[in-house]
């Protein structure tokens, strides 16, 4: 059984995402463990609450510095020893440290077509702006390995989304939530929880 750790900032659709694809059979070999939230008063805890999985909030504003901060969050994923960790909109960057020590156990959704609209400033509604600023057709999300760097780990699944002539930022981010990200994200905790999925020369490569 895998037990996974979710990390989230705001509303948690991707979350419940996960927890229906758990309880309907979608997603397999898999227990949520826990929800950590950087902010208090995000809705994803409201949602962890309402499935019985224990909600954790570690928020920076409540330490002296990033690097209490940091050694705080990295003690309670250590308490809570998940086999995955999940970035299911979590807006908080991941302290090296963590990267290093569960290297290849930490995954992240992000809303385009890496290495379109990626890396620093791009998350949330601005990777949708970004888009539309420049005239793309077609986006997508992509679901990748965490690696030092900003959504730059090995691919695991992405999906296309089409972009609509009347399109703005929020009907494009609402479209590629349900359309790919939704999908994705179960499908591919499943395949690492059927062991389906390992990473060849930062590359991720399918076991048939
Ligand atoms: C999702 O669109 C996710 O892809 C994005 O934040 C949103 C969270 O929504 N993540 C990033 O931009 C990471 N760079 P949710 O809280 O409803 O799942």
């Amino acid at each position: 059984m895998l037990r996974i750790l979710v990390c989230v900032s705001g509303g948690g659709t991707n979350l419940q995402a996960i927890l229906d694809a758990v309880k309907s059979g979608e997603i397999t070999n898999t227990q949520v463990c826990a929800v950590i939230s950087n902010n208090a008063s995000a809705y994803a805890l409201t949602r962890a609450k309402e499935n019985g999985v224990p909600g954790i909030c570690i928020s920076p504003k409540d330490y002296a510095d990033r690097a209490q901060f940091n050694q705080a969050f990295l003690q309670k994923v250590d308490e809570i020893a998940p086999d995955l960790i999940v970035l299911a909109g979590f807006l908080v960057n991941i302290p090296a440290e963590m990267v290093k020590r569960y290297k290849n156990r930490i995954i992240n959704i992000h809303p385009s077509l890496i290495p379109s609209f990626c890396g620093t400033g791009y998350y949330g509604l601005k990777v949708h702006e970004g888009a539309l600023a420049r005239g793309v057709k077609v986006t997508g999300a992509t679901v990748h390995f965490v690696d030092e760097g900003t959504d730059t780990g090995p691919i695991l699944l992405q999906k296309a989304v089409m972009v609509e002539p009347q399109d703005t930022p929020k009907t494009l981010q609402q479209r590629v939530m349900e359309q790919a990200e939704w999908k994705i994200l179960p499908q591919a905790i499943d395949l690492i929880a059927n062991g389906k999925i390992k990473v060849v020369d930062g590359k991720t490569v399918m076991e048939s």
